[in-house]
Protein backbone atom coordinates (compact mmCIF):
# COMPACT_ATOMS: atom_id res chain seq x y z
CA UNK A 1 0.00 0.00 0.00
CA UNK A 2 1.30 3.50 -0.46
CA UNK A 3 -0.34 6.73 0.36
CA UNK A 4 -1.82 9.02 -2.04
CA UNK A 5 1.28 11.25 -2.14
CA UNK A 6 3.39 8.60 -3.07
CA UNK A 7 0.82 6.57 -5.71
CA UNK A 8 1.08 10.32 -6.90
CA UNK A 9 4.75 10.85 -6.96
CA UNK A 10 5.31 7.35 -9.08
CA UNK A 11 2.48 7.92 -11.29
CA UNK A 12 2.17 11.45 -12.79
CA UNK A 13 5.49 11.97 -15.20
CA UNK A 14 4.42 15.36 -17.38
CA UNK A 15 6.77 18.13 -16.89
CA UNK A 16 7.30 19.58 -13.28
CA UNK A 17 7.03 16.38 -11.48
CA UNK A 18 9.31 14.57 -9.64
CA UNK A 19 9.08 11.32 -11.43
CA UNK A 20 9.62 13.15 -14.86
CA UNK A 21 12.30 15.27 -14.43
CA UNK A 22 14.04 12.21 -12.72
CA UNK A 23 13.05 10.14 -16.12
CA UNK A 24 14.24 12.75 -18.18
CA UNK A 25 17.81 12.59 -17.28
CA UNK A 26 17.81 9.03 -18.65
CA UNK A 27 17.95 8.03 -22.70
CA UNK A 28 14.36 6.97 -23.94
CA UNK A 29 13.62 4.45 -27.04
CA UNK A 30 11.52 6.80 -29.44
CA UNK A 31 11.09 4.51 -32.48
CA UNK A 32 12.67 1.88 -34.36
CA UNK A 33 15.36 3.16 -36.84
CA UNK A 34 13.78 1.87 -39.56
CA UNK A 35 10.65 4.06 -38.81
CA UNK A 36 12.10 6.84 -40.22
CA UNK A 37 14.25 7.81 -43.48
CA UNK A 38 16.32 10.15 -44.56
CA UNK A 39 14.26 13.10 -45.96
CA UNK A 40 10.94 10.40 -45.91
CA UNK A 41 8.26 9.53 -43.89
CA UNK A 42 8.25 11.42 -39.95
CA UNK A 43 6.39 9.56 -37.17
CA UNK A 44 4.24 10.99 -34.18
CA UNK A 45 5.33 10.15 -30.56
CA UNK A 46 4.47 11.67 -27.22
CA UNK A 47 7.19 10.83 -24.11
CA UNK A 48 6.25 11.97 -20.65
CA UNK A 49 3.38 13.33 -21.72
CA UNK A 50 4.71 16.36 -24.68
CA UNK A 51 3.57 15.81 -28.26
CA UNK A 52 6.79 15.15 -30.55
CA UNK A 53 7.42 14.13 -34.37
CA UNK A 54 10.68 12.14 -34.79
CA UNK A 55 12.32 12.79 -38.02
CA UNK A 56 15.93 11.92 -39.95
CA UNK A 57 16.91 14.52 -41.67
CA UNK A 58 18.48 13.91 -45.00
CA UNK A 59 21.89 13.46 -44.26
CA UNK A 60 20.93 10.24 -42.16
CA UNK A 61 21.07 12.10 -39.15
CA UNK A 62 17.73 11.37 -36.35
CA UNK A 63 15.54 14.53 -34.71
CA UNK A 64 12.63 15.20 -32.30
CA UNK A 65 10.77 17.99 -32.21
CA UNK A 66 7.22 19.69 -30.73
CA UNK A 67 4.44 18.47 -33.07
CA UNK A 68 3.12 21.88 -32.89
CA UNK A 69 5.08 24.74 -34.77
CA UNK A 70 5.66 27.94 -32.40
CA UNK A 71 4.46 30.55 -34.71
CA UNK A 72 0.56 29.20 -34.47
CA UNK A 73 1.00 25.70 -33.71
CA UNK A 74 0.17 23.99 -36.95
CA UNK A 75 1.60 20.57 -37.05
CA UNK A 76 5.11 19.96 -38.15
CA UNK A 77 3.94 16.03 -38.97
CA UNK A 78 3.25 17.56 -42.17
CA UNK A 79 6.14 19.43 -42.18
CA UNK A 80 9.12 19.57 -44.60
CA UNK A 81 11.96 17.80 -43.69
CA UNK A 82 15.25 19.53 -45.21
CA UNK A 83 19.39 19.01 -45.05
CA UNK A 84 19.15 21.77 -41.67
CA UNK A 85 16.30 20.49 -39.82
CA UNK A 86 12.20 20.80 -40.01
CA UNK A 87 10.53 23.79 -41.84
CA UNK A 88 6.76 23.81 -40.94
CA UNK A 89 4.71 23.50 -44.82
CA UNK A 90 1.84 26.53 -42.94
CA UNK A 91 4.60 29.46 -43.50
CA UNK A 92 7.88 28.27 -44.01
CA UNK A 93 9.47 28.13 -40.58
CA UNK A 94 12.59 26.41 -40.40
CA UNK A 95 13.82 24.10 -37.16
CA UNK A 96 17.11 23.28 -36.78
CA UNK A 97 17.74 19.78 -35.13
CA UNK A 98 18.34 21.69 -31.95
CA UNK A 99 15.24 23.40 -32.48
CA UNK A 100 16.49 27.05 -33.35
CA UNK A 101 14.61 28.86 -36.08
CA UNK A 102 16.90 29.33 -38.65
CA UNK A 103 14.47 30.75 -41.16
CA UNK A 104 11.12 32.68 -41.37
CA UNK A 105 10.70 33.15 -45.09
CA UNK A 106 7.24 34.90 -44.26
CA UNK A 107 8.74 37.85 -42.47
CA UNK A 108 10.98 41.10 -43.84
CA UNK A 109 14.32 39.78 -45.03
CA UNK A 110 15.37 42.40 -42.32
CA UNK A 111 13.83 40.99 -39.50
CA UNK A 112 15.87 39.47 -36.26
CA UNK A 113 12.61 37.58 -35.64
CA UNK A 114 14.25 34.18 -36.00
CA UNK A 115 16.48 34.62 -34.15
CA UNK A 116 14.40 35.23 -30.76
CA UNK A 117 12.70 31.52 -31.30
CA UNK A 118 13.76 28.08 -30.19
CA UNK A 119 11.52 24.93 -30.53
CA UNK A 120 11.43 22.16 -28.03
CA UNK A 121 13.59 20.03 -29.80
CA UNK A 122 15.72 16.79 -28.44
CA UNK A 123 19.08 15.22 -29.01
CA UNK A 124 18.66 11.54 -30.50
CA UNK A 125 21.34 9.29 -31.52
CA UNK A 126 20.87 5.75 -33.33
CA UNK A 127 21.83 2.66 -31.72
CA UNK A 128 20.72 -1.15 -31.26
CA UNK A 129 18.27 -0.37 -34.11
CA UNK A 130 16.37 2.39 -31.95
CA UNK A 131 16.36 5.95 -32.00
CA UNK A 132 17.35 7.04 -28.44
CA UNK A 133 16.35 10.81 -27.28
CA UNK A 134 17.73 12.36 -24.18
CA UNK A 135 14.91 15.00 -22.63
CA UNK A 136 17.03 15.95 -19.88
CA UNK A 137 18.91 18.88 -18.67
CA UNK A 138 22.64 17.90 -18.74
CA UNK A 139 24.40 19.38 -21.93
CA UNK A 140 26.14 17.43 -23.57
CA UNK A 141 23.98 14.80 -22.39
CA UNK A 142 25.65 11.27 -20.59
CA UNK A 143 26.19 8.83 -22.14
CA UNK A 144 24.08 6.30 -23.51
CA UNK A 145 23.81 3.00 -20.92
CA UNK A 146 25.45 -0.13 -22.06
CA UNK A 147 22.87 -2.69 -22.70
CA UNK A 148 23.89 -5.78 -24.21
CA UNK A 149 21.74 -5.69 -27.06
CA UNK A 150 22.04 -2.29 -28.20
CA UNK A 151 25.58 -3.31 -28.91
CA UNK A 152 25.23 -5.90 -30.54
CA UNK A 153 24.19 -6.76 -34.60
CA UNK A 154 20.80 -6.71 -35.16
CA UNK A 155 20.08 -9.86 -36.73
CA UNK A 156 20.53 -10.82 -32.62
CA UNK A 157 17.41 -8.99 -31.56
CA UNK A 158 14.11 -9.09 -32.46
CA UNK A 159 12.53 -5.86 -31.50
CA UNK A 160 8.45 -4.86 -30.80
CA UNK A 161 6.75 -2.36 -29.34
CA UNK A 162 2.85 -1.68 -28.26
CA UNK A 163 1.02 1.01 -26.76
CA UNK A 164 -1.32 -0.19 -23.84
CA UNK A 165 -3.56 2.13 -22.42
CA UNK A 166 -2.86 2.38 -18.76
CA UNK A 167 -0.35 3.98 -16.10
CA UNK A 168 3.56 3.14 -17.34
CA UNK A 169 4.04 2.09 -13.53
CA UNK A 170 1.55 -0.87 -13.04
CA UNK A 171 3.20 -1.99 -16.13
CA UNK A 172 6.60 -2.37 -15.34
CA UNK A 173 5.77 -3.82 -11.72
CA UNK A 174 4.11 -6.62 -13.92
CA UNK A 175 7.39 -6.82 -15.51
CA UNK A 176 9.38 -7.78 -12.13
CA UNK A 177 6.91 -9.56 -10.68
CA UNK A 178 7.86 -13.03 -10.76
CA UNK A 179 5.47 -14.65 -8.79
CA UNK A 180 2.46 -14.03 -11.58
CA UNK A 181 3.99 -16.44 -14.18
CA UNK A 182 2.83 -19.77 -12.00
CA UNK A 183 -0.86 -18.07 -12.41
CA UNK A 184 -1.40 -15.64 -15.58
CA UNK A 185 0.87 -17.51 -17.55
CA UNK A 186 0.39 -21.52 -17.17
CA UNK A 187 -2.13 -24.31 -17.92
CA UNK A 188 -4.53 -25.17 -15.28
CA UNK A 189 -2.70 -28.26 -14.38
CA UNK A 190 1.24 -27.85 -14.24
CA UNK A 191 1.81 -31.76 -15.22
CA UNK A 192 0.35 -30.24 -18.75
CA UNK A 193 3.42 -31.16 -20.93
CA UNK A 194 2.28 -30.10 -23.88
CA UNK A 195 1.64 -26.85 -23.08
CA UNK A 196 4.56 -26.41 -20.78
CA UNK A 197 6.93 -27.33 -23.53
CA UNK A 198 4.81 -24.31 -25.49
CA UNK A 199 5.47 -21.95 -22.99
CA UNK A 200 9.40 -22.66 -22.78
CA UNK A 201 9.23 -22.38 -26.57
CA UNK A 202 7.62 -19.25 -26.70
CA UNK A 203 9.17 -17.58 -23.45
CA UNK A 204 12.40 -18.52 -21.98
CA UNK A 205 12.11 -20.16 -19.11
CA UNK A 206 8.55 -19.92 -18.03
CA UNK A 207 7.42 -24.04 -18.31
CA UNK A 208 10.37 -24.73 -16.61
CA UNK A 209 9.37 -22.84 -13.17
CA UNK A 210 5.50 -23.53 -13.83
CA UNK A 211 6.77 -27.79 -13.49
CA UNK A 212 8.29 -27.10 -9.94
CA UNK A 213 4.58 -26.66 -9.12
CA UNK A 214 5.97 -24.29 -6.11
CA UNK A 215 3.45 -21.66 -6.83
CA UNK A 216 4.67 -19.34 -3.55
CA UNK A 217 8.48 -18.22 -4.49
CA UNK A 218 10.17 -16.57 -1.91
CA UNK A 219 12.15 -13.34 -2.60
CA UNK A 220 15.18 -11.55 -2.11
CA UNK A 221 16.40 -7.84 -3.85
CA UNK A 222 19.44 -6.39 -3.87
CA UNK A 223 20.21 -3.02 -4.56
CA UNK A 224 22.48 -2.14 -7.40
CA UNK A 225 24.59 0.78 -8.66
CA UNK A 226 21.89 0.30 -12.13
CA UNK A 227 18.97 -0.63 -10.65
CA UNK A 228 17.52 -3.68 -8.85
CA UNK A 229 18.70 -7.54 -8.14
CA UNK A 230 15.68 -9.60 -7.58
CA UNK A 231 16.23 -13.27 -6.99
CA UNK A 232 12.73 -15.88 -6.91
CA UNK A 233 13.45 -19.21 -5.47
CA UNK A 234 11.39 -22.12 -5.86
CA UNK A 235 12.03 -25.71 -4.90
CA UNK A 236 12.78 -28.06 -7.54
CA UNK A 237 11.51 -31.75 -6.97
CA UNK A 238 15.44 -33.39 -5.99
CA UNK A 239 15.70 -30.73 -3.76
CA UNK A 240 17.65 -27.51 -4.90
CA UNK A 241 16.92 -24.91 -5.40
CA UNK A 242 15.39 -22.67 -8.66
CA UNK A 243 16.50 -19.07 -8.70
CA UNK A 244 14.70 -17.24 -10.99
CA UNK A 245 16.58 -14.15 -11.30
CA UNK A 246 15.21 -10.45 -12.84
CA UNK A 247 16.93 -7.60 -13.18
CA UNK A 248 15.28 -3.72 -12.95
CA UNK A 249 17.16 -1.21 -14.50
CA UNK A 250 16.70 2.36 -14.33
CA UNK A 251 14.69 3.96 -14.71
CA UNK A 252 12.37 2.00 -16.82
CA UNK A 253 14.03 -1.87 -18.03
CA UNK A 254 12.54 -4.44 -17.09
CA UNK A 255 14.36 -8.43 -17.87
CA UNK A 256 12.12 -11.61 -17.30
CA UNK A 257 14.54 -14.44 -15.92
CA UNK A 258 15.99 -16.65 -18.93
CA UNK A 259 15.85 -20.66 -18.76
CA UNK A 260 18.75 -22.40 -17.50
CA UNK A 261 19.87 -23.73 -20.52
CA UNK A 262 19.10 -21.38 -23.24
CA UNK A 263 21.20 -18.02 -23.50
CA UNK A 264 18.34 -15.96 -24.91
CA UNK A 265 17.40 -12.82 -22.87
CA UNK A 266 14.62 -11.00 -23.19
CA UNK A 267 14.04 -6.88 -21.84
CA UNK A 268 10.85 -4.53 -21.73
CA UNK A 269 11.20 -0.92 -21.70
CA UNK A 270 8.56 1.26 -19.92
CA UNK A 271 8.10 4.49 -21.61
CA UNK A 272 5.73 6.53 -20.60
CA UNK A 273 3.79 8.79 -23.07
CA UNK A 274 1.52 10.17 -20.33
CA UNK A 275 0.11 8.98 -17.09
CA UNK A 276 -2.30 7.28 -18.90
CA UNK A 277 -0.50 5.45 -21.37
CA UNK A 278 2.75 3.43 -22.25
CA UNK A 279 4.93 2.41 -24.63
CA UNK A 280 5.42 -1.33 -23.81
CA UNK A 281 8.76 -2.17 -26.08
CA UNK A 282 10.47 -5.48 -25.44
CA UNK A 283 13.74 -7.24 -26.91
CA UNK A 284 14.54 -10.33 -27.76
CA UNK A 285 18.24 -11.27 -28.16
CA UNK A 286 21.18 -13.72 -28.10
CA UNK A 287 24.50 -12.78 -27.46
CA UNK A 288 26.42 -14.66 -29.39
CA UNK A 289 24.44 -15.23 -32.24
CA UNK A 290 21.75 -14.15 -34.89
CA UNK A 291 17.84 -15.49 -33.68
CA UNK A 292 16.60 -17.96 -36.16
CA UNK A 293 13.82 -17.80 -38.45
CA UNK A 294 11.88 -20.31 -36.19
CA UNK A 295 12.82 -17.98 -32.88
CA UNK A 296 11.24 -14.71 -35.24
CA UNK A 297 8.53 -16.61 -35.76
CA UNK A 298 6.96 -17.15 -32.44
CA UNK A 299 7.29 -13.71 -31.97
CA UNK A 300 5.81 -12.49 -35.22
CA UNK A 301 3.08 -14.82 -34.08
CA UNK A 302 2.18 -13.73 -30.72
CA UNK A 303 3.27 -17.13 -28.71
CA UNK A 304 5.54 -15.17 -26.54
CA UNK A 305 5.42 -11.88 -24.94
CA UNK A 306 6.01 -10.12 -27.91
CA UNK A 307 2.79 -9.16 -29.65
CA UNK A 308 2.62 -7.71 -33.37
CA UNK A 309 -0.69 -7.82 -34.64
CA UNK A 310 -2.28 -4.23 -34.69
CA UNK A 311 -5.65 -2.59 -35.03
CA UNK A 312 -5.57 -0.36 -37.79
CA UNK A 313 -3.19 2.63 -37.66
CA UNK A 314 -4.38 6.13 -36.31
CA UNK A 315 -3.43 9.65 -36.83
CA UNK A 316 -2.18 9.69 -32.56
CA UNK A 317 0.81 9.35 -31.65
CA UNK A 318 1.96 5.90 -31.55
CA UNK A 319 -0.79 5.04 -33.39
CA UNK A 320 0.30 2.32 -35.71
CA UNK A 321 0.78 0.15 -33.10
CA UNK A 322 -2.57 -0.28 -31.00
CA UNK A 323 -3.00 -4.16 -30.31
CA UNK A 324 -6.23 -6.10 -31.93
CA UNK A 325 -6.49 -7.37 -28.81
CA UNK A 326 -7.39 -5.26 -26.74
CA UNK A 327 -10.07 -4.03 -24.18
CA UNK A 328 -12.61 -3.74 -26.47
CA UNK A 329 -12.93 -6.92 -27.99
CA UNK A 330 -11.51 -8.24 -23.95
CA UNK A 331 -8.50 -9.47 -25.66
CA UNK A 332 -9.61 -12.19 -27.15
CA UNK A 333 -10.83 -14.31 -24.66
CA UNK A 334 -11.38 -17.98 -25.29
CA UNK A 335 -13.70 -18.84 -22.37
CA UNK A 336 -13.39 -22.81 -23.54
CA UNK A 337 -9.49 -22.31 -23.36
CA UNK A 338 -9.98 -20.49 -19.94
CA UNK A 339 -12.38 -23.74 -18.42
CA UNK A 340 -10.36 -26.23 -19.45
CA UNK A 341 -6.45 -25.84 -20.23
CA UNK A 342 -5.39 -22.84 -19.14
CA UNK A 343 -5.45 -20.08 -15.89
CA UNK A 344 -6.16 -17.38 -17.95
CA UNK A 345 -7.84 -18.24 -21.72
CA UNK A 346 -6.47 -14.72 -22.90
CA UNK A 347 -4.38 -16.31 -26.00
CA UNK A 348 -0.68 -15.14 -25.47
CA UNK A 349 1.38 -14.11 -23.13
CA UNK A 350 1.88 -10.43 -24.32
CA UNK A 351 -2.09 -10.20 -24.57
CA UNK A 352 -2.34 -12.20 -20.84
CA UNK A 353 0.20 -9.47 -19.17
CA UNK A 354 -1.39 -6.17 -20.91
CA UNK A 355 -4.76 -7.15 -20.73
CA UNK A 356 -4.42 -7.86 -16.40
CA UNK A 357 -2.43 -4.90 -16.38
CA UNK A 358 -5.14 -2.40 -18.13
CA UNK A 359 -7.68 -4.16 -16.00
CA UNK A 360 -6.20 -2.28 -12.42
CA UNK A 361 -7.23 0.76 -14.32
CA UNK A 362 -5.67 3.95 -16.07
CA UNK A 363 -3.61 4.56 -12.86
CA UNK A 364 -3.82 1.62 -10.26
CA UNK A 365 -5.07 3.02 -6.99
CA UNK A 366 -2.53 1.91 -4.73
CA UNK A 367 -3.93 3.41 -1.36
CA UNK A 368 -6.47 0.19 -1.43
CA UNK A 369 -3.91 -2.40 -1.79
CA UNK A 370 -3.19 -5.49 -0.18
CA UNK A 371 0.61 -6.59 -0.54
CA UNK A 372 2.01 -9.81 0.27
CA UNK A 373 5.85 -11.30 0.61
CA UNK A 374 5.19 -12.30 -3.04
CA UNK A 375 5.53 -8.38 -3.65
CA UNK A 376 8.98 -7.75 -2.38
CA UNK A 377 10.84 -7.02 -5.40
CA UNK A 378 7.65 -4.68 -6.47
CA UNK A 379 7.86 -2.77 -2.90
CA UNK A 380 11.88 -2.12 -3.51
CA UNK A 381 11.70 -1.04 -7.11
CA UNK A 382 9.35 1.63 -5.83
CA UNK A 383 11.61 2.57 -3.31
CA UNK A 384 14.45 3.34 -5.02
CA UNK A 385 12.42 5.62 -8.00
CA UNK A 386 10.41 7.03 -4.87
CA UNK A 387 14.15 7.65 -3.64
CA UNK A 388 15.43 9.19 -6.40
CA UNK A 389 12.98 11.25 -7.45
CA UNK A 390 12.55 12.67 -4.50
CA UNK A 391 16.29 13.36 -3.89
CA UNK A 392 16.83 14.87 -7.43
CA UNK A 393 13.59 17.09 -6.89
CA UNK A 394 14.13 18.07 -3.08
CA UNK A 395 17.88 18.39 -3.55
CA UNK A 396 19.29 18.05 -6.96
CA UNK A 397 20.86 14.97 -6.22
CA UNK A 398 22.46 13.05 -8.89
CA UNK A 399 20.36 10.61 -10.49
CA UNK A 400 21.83 7.15 -9.83
CA UNK A 401 22.68 4.67 -12.16
CA UNK A 402 25.51 7.05 -14.25
CA UNK A 403 28.01 4.45 -15.04
CA UNK A 404 27.27 3.24 -18.86
CA UNK A 405 28.67 -0.13 -18.09
CA UNK A 406 27.09 -0.94 -14.73
CA UNK A 407 23.94 -2.00 -17.34
CA UNK A 408 26.08 -4.76 -18.59
CA UNK A 409 24.00 -7.01 -16.93
CA UNK A 410 21.42 -10.11 -17.64
CA UNK A 411 18.62 -11.50 -16.37
CA UNK A 412 19.26 -15.66 -15.57
CA UNK A 413 17.83 -18.80 -13.57
CA UNK A 414 19.74 -21.27 -12.26
CA UNK A 415 20.02 -24.24 -9.71
CA UNK A 416 21.52 -23.85 -6.50
CA UNK A 417 21.95 -26.00 -3.56
CA UNK A 418 20.28 -25.01 -0.35
CA UNK A 419 21.81 -22.41 1.20
CA UNK A 420 24.35 -21.29 -1.58
CA UNK A 421 24.64 -17.65 -2.10
CA UNK A 422 22.27 -16.92 -5.64
CA UNK A 423 23.73 -13.46 -6.06
CA UNK A 424 27.37 -15.49 -6.53
CA UNK A 425 25.71 -18.70 -7.96
CA UNK A 426 24.20 -16.78 -10.89
CA UNK A 427 27.23 -14.05 -11.27
CA UNK A 428 29.12 -15.52 -14.65
CA UNK A 429 25.11 -15.68 -15.89
CA UNK A 430 23.82 -12.63 -15.28
CA UNK A 431 27.56 -10.16 -15.63
CA UNK A 432 27.76 -9.59 -19.45
CA UNK A 433 31.87 -9.64 -19.38
CA UNK A 434 33.63 -12.54 -18.23
CA UNK A 435 34.72 -12.43 -14.77
CA UNK A 436 32.90 -9.10 -14.51
CA UNK A 437 31.61 -7.70 -11.06
CA UNK A 438 28.23 -6.41 -9.85
CA UNK A 439 28.56 -2.97 -8.88
CA UNK A 440 26.01 -3.13 -5.15
CA UNK A 441 24.77 -0.08 -4.20
S1 LIG B 1 2.33 27.84 -38.03
FE1 LIG B 1 4.26 27.10 -38.59
S2 LIG B 1 5.12 28.65 -39.82
FE2 LIG B 1 3.17 29.41 -39.27
FE1 LIG C 1 3.66 -11.78 -17.50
Amino acid sequence: MLSHEDNLLLTQVGQGTPMGALLREYWMPVVQSGEVEPGGKVKRVQLLGERLVVYRGKLGQPGLIGEFCPHRLASLYFGRVEDAGMRCVYHGWQYGLDGQCLEMPCEPAESSFASKVRHVAYPCVDQGGVIWAYMGPASPPPPLPALEWTLLPESNTFISKRVQECNWFQALEGGIDSSHISFLHAPLHHTDSEVTRELDRASFGVGEAVQTADRAPRFEVVDTDYGVLIGARRSWPDGRHYWRITQFLLPFHTMPPTDRDERIVQSHIWVPMDDTKVVNWMVTWHPDRALTPEERQVHLEGKGAHVCDFAPATSEPYGDIRTALNRDNDYGMDWDVHRGKMFCGIPGFGVQDQAIQESQGIVVDRTRERLGTSDAAILQVRKRLLGAARALFERGAPAPGRNPESFLVRSASVLLPPGASWVDGALARIVVKPGGQLTLA
